[in-house]
Parts: C-alpha cells; structure tokens; sequence
C-alpha cells in the first residue's frame, strides 16, 4: 500500500488531474497501477529527497509537472540507463548464425531468408502490413522487430508467445512455417534443407568450428541463428546520449514527451525499462478477431486478445503499427491509447482513456522518434558459394 501512495504522489506531481477523470473511479477501481517496483522505489527516493512524505497524496496538492531538467526527472532517468552489450559466448557461432539468417536456402524455395521479413535498417522488422512467405501467402501478422531480444531470455516468442525459446521459433520457422511450403502442395521436408546445408563445404567448415562433433541439422541451424539474434542489440539512439547527460541531445518537446510516458499517459506501465518493453502481454484494445495470447491461454481473461509489448526501440523506423498493422504512424497510436481502445474484461487495467491536449501528443512522438538507433542494423555478408 505504501508504495501506492507514492505512485499517487507522483502522478500528482506530475499534473495529473485532481481527482483523476471520474471514467475511472466509475468503474470502481482505484488509478493506482500495478507497475514496476524500480520506479516507485525511484519515486518514494525522490519524494523523500525533496522532503515530501508518502502521506502528502492524501493532500489536496496541486503540484506542476516536474521540468524536464528536475531533480526528480534525473531519478527517473535512471531507471532507462543501458545496460552493456551482451557478452557473445561464441564468436564462431554467431558468425555463422549472421549466415545462417540472411541464407535463403533455408527456405523450401530457396529465395526466402529470415531477413526477408526483419529487415535490419527497419530495425530488425518490415514497414508492409503483412509478409508474403515462402509459398507467397500473406503472414497472418505483421513482422515483429528483433531489436534486443537477446535481453528477453526466457519470455515466450512471438505476437502471442506460441514458442519458448527463439531456437524453437526458427525450427517452426523452417520447419513448419513461413519458409516450408507447408501449406502448398510442394512442402519440402526439413531434411531436405538440412541436406543442402550439408553440401556446401564453406558452410560444414563452418560448423566445424563453431559446434566441433555436432551435425548439420535443423537443432544446430537453430542453435546458431539463435545465437546471432542475441546480438542485435539496439543501435545507439539520441535518447541514449541524453539518459548519459547530453542535454541538448533530444528536444525540449521530446524531454516533456518523456515525463508524460511516465506519469499522465501511464506508458511505462507496460513499456518500461531502457529497451521500453515489460515482455508481457496485454489485451490494449487492437482487434476482436484476433485472440492472440488467448488462442494458447484459452481460460485466462486478461489474455484474450492480449498480444506482447514490443520494444519501442527504434520504433519510428517500422510503422505501420499493432500485431495488425491497425495504426498507420506514431501519432495514430497515441490517439489510440487517448480512446484506449475496445473495452471488454480481457482490457489491460493499465489502458483508460487519457486527456491529451494536441501538445501532448506531439511531444510523445518527439519523446518516441528519440529512440531510433543511429545506425540501427547491418549490412549483409557475402554468403558462401557452393
Ligand atoms: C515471411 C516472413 C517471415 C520470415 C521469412 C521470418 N519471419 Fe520472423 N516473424 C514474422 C512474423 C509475421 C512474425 C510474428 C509472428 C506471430 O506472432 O504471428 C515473426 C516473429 C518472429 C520472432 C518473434 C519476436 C518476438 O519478440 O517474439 C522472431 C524471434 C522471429 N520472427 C525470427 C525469425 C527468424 C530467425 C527467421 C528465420 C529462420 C524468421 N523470423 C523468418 C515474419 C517472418
Ligand atoms: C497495458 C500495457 C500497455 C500500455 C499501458 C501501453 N502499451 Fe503500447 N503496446 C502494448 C502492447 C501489448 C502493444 C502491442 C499490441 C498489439 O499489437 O495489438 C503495444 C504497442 C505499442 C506501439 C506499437 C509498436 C509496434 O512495434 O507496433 C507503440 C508505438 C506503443 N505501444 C506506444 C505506447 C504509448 C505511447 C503508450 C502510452 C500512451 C503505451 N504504448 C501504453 C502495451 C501497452
């Protein structure tokens, strides 16, 4: 209960309305959100700092938004500071699996590659509603970004978390999925990929090094193109510059577009931390025939529709937005947390409807195109011949 209060003081400080709008207090449940511990425990540091107590939010106080540049904004700050890169296990591996990943002969045709569809300069994902796969079908969801999913270890992979593991993404990927046929009258068979793979030496001298005394096979391809996922970390963005103390690296629009992201329009509930994602799934109100998380936790309320959070790394690269591609650019989005969405039981308690005045949403999208690496991605290495 305490740390709720001091998520009350801070959304106080921060100019939320006093009382927050009545939709919320109809619906019978308090404002206060279930949200990260760092950041109350951030907050509580900050507010005892400035000599206020946790039992001020009983208070009927009127305070003014933090300034960008205020002490407290600098606590917060904190909480978005990058990690380093994750240490690569396996040089050898990786190298491969950067191969391995721009390969299309990998795929039943041999023309579709892993990249066809994450794209690095699009940060890892596409900017097209839908992918046409390997058969020429249309994916049934919009490419997902990649961008530093070697820190979500553990967390299910895709839209709706159908795999554990990004091995077992890729060996449904080849497999099964979008670079088999499977759905045609031509599948090919994932032997019949591991045998091409076998016969082009630079490739078995490859594996060689990399996995000594293990086989070329479906497990080993995922094995190294896993590997390699683990490096696409974040390319070095603005907002990055600013969190380490250059001031004048992002806007003064953006910096208010980045205290709004954490008090009033209540983001980093679900997109915090310096990678602006939660790795959960929430139902935020995108679509009513698409069950999402559901379809695999078919008893579970909160997850019927509930898709994961991306990562807003590097998010301006990649519109359109959702699993569905249902928002054309950054500033849709945010009208579409402003309405928040469909409502139904499965709704996030996090998403309500929020004011934004027109300056508002213009500094969430400064505050969001602050976060694109520069440079994001790479260049494709030469694959080997046969
Ligand atoms: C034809 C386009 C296409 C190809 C080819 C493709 N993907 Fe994807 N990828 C997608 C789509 C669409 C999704 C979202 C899937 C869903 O949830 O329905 C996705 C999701 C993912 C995810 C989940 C990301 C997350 O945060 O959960 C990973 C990882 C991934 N792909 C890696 C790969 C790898 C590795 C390959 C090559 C073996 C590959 N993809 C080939 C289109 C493609
Ligand atoms: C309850 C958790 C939650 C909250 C709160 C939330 N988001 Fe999201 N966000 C998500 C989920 C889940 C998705 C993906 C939904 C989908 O595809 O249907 C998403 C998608 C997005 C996307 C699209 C990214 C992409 O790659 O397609 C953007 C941009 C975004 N959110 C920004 C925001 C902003 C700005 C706010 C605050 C106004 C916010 N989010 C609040 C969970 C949340």
């Amino acid at each position: 209960m305490e740390s709720q209060s001091v998520r009350e003081t801070a959304k106080l400080l921060a100019g939320m309305a006093v009382p927050m709008s009545g939709v919320e207090e109809n619906r019978g449940r308090p404002m206060l959100s279930t949200r990260a511990l760092p950041i109350r425990a951030a907050l509580l540091f900050v507010f005892t700092a400035a000599g206020l107590s946790v039992i001020t939010w009983t208070l009927p106080v009127q305070a003014q938004a933090p300034q960008p540049t205020s002490p407290d904004i600098r606590e917060l700050k904190a909480l978005y500071q990058r990690p380093p890169a994750r240490p690569i296990e396996n040089k050898a591996l990786v190298e491969l699996g950067r191969l391995l990943f721009w390969e299309p002969r990998i795929s039943a045709s041999g023309k579709t590659a892993c990249v066809t569809c994450h794209l690095p300069y699009l940060g890892w994902a596409t900017t097209d509603d839908r992918s046409r796969s390997d058969s020429g079908r249309r994916t049934s969801r919009k490419s997902q970004t990649l961008i530093g999913i070697g820190h979500a270890d553990g967390v299910p992979v895709g839209w709706d978390g159908r795999s554990a593991t990004l091995e077992a993404q890729i060996k449904s990927s080849v497999g099964t999925g979008s670079m088999s046929m499977h759905n045609t009258d031509t599948p090919v068979k994932v032997e019949v990929i591991e045998t091409r793979i076998r016969e082009i030496p630079q490739y078995v001298e490859k594996f060689n090094a990399a996995l000594p005394s293990t086989r070329i096979n479906i497990d080993s391809i995922a094995a190294a193109i896993a590997a390699y996922e683990r490096t696409m970390e974040p390319g070095p963005a603005p907002f990055d510059r600013w969190i380490a103390g250059d001031e004048v690296a992002i806007s003064e629009s953006a910096k208010r577009g980045f205290v709004l992201f954490n008090s009033k329009a209540n983001c980093e509930a679900c997109h915090s931390g310096w990678r602006l994602t939660n790795d959960s799934f929430h139902d935020i109100g995108t679509t009513t025939t698409d069950l999402g998380r559901g379809q695999q936790l078919k008893s579970v309320k909160a997850m019927q529709y509930a898709f994961k959070t991306p990562t807003l790394r590097s998010v301006a690269l990649r519109p359109p937005y959702m699993h569905n591609a249902s928002q054309m650019n950054l500033y849709d989005v945010v009208k579409h947390y402003e309405k928040g969405g469909i409502d139904r039981p499965s709704r996030s308690a996090e998403i309500f409807p929020l004011q934004l005045s027109e300056q508002d949403r213009f500094d969430l999208v400064a505050f969001m195109q602050t976060l694109t690496g520069m440079p994001e991605g790479e260049s494709a290495p030469t694959l080997p011949g046969r």
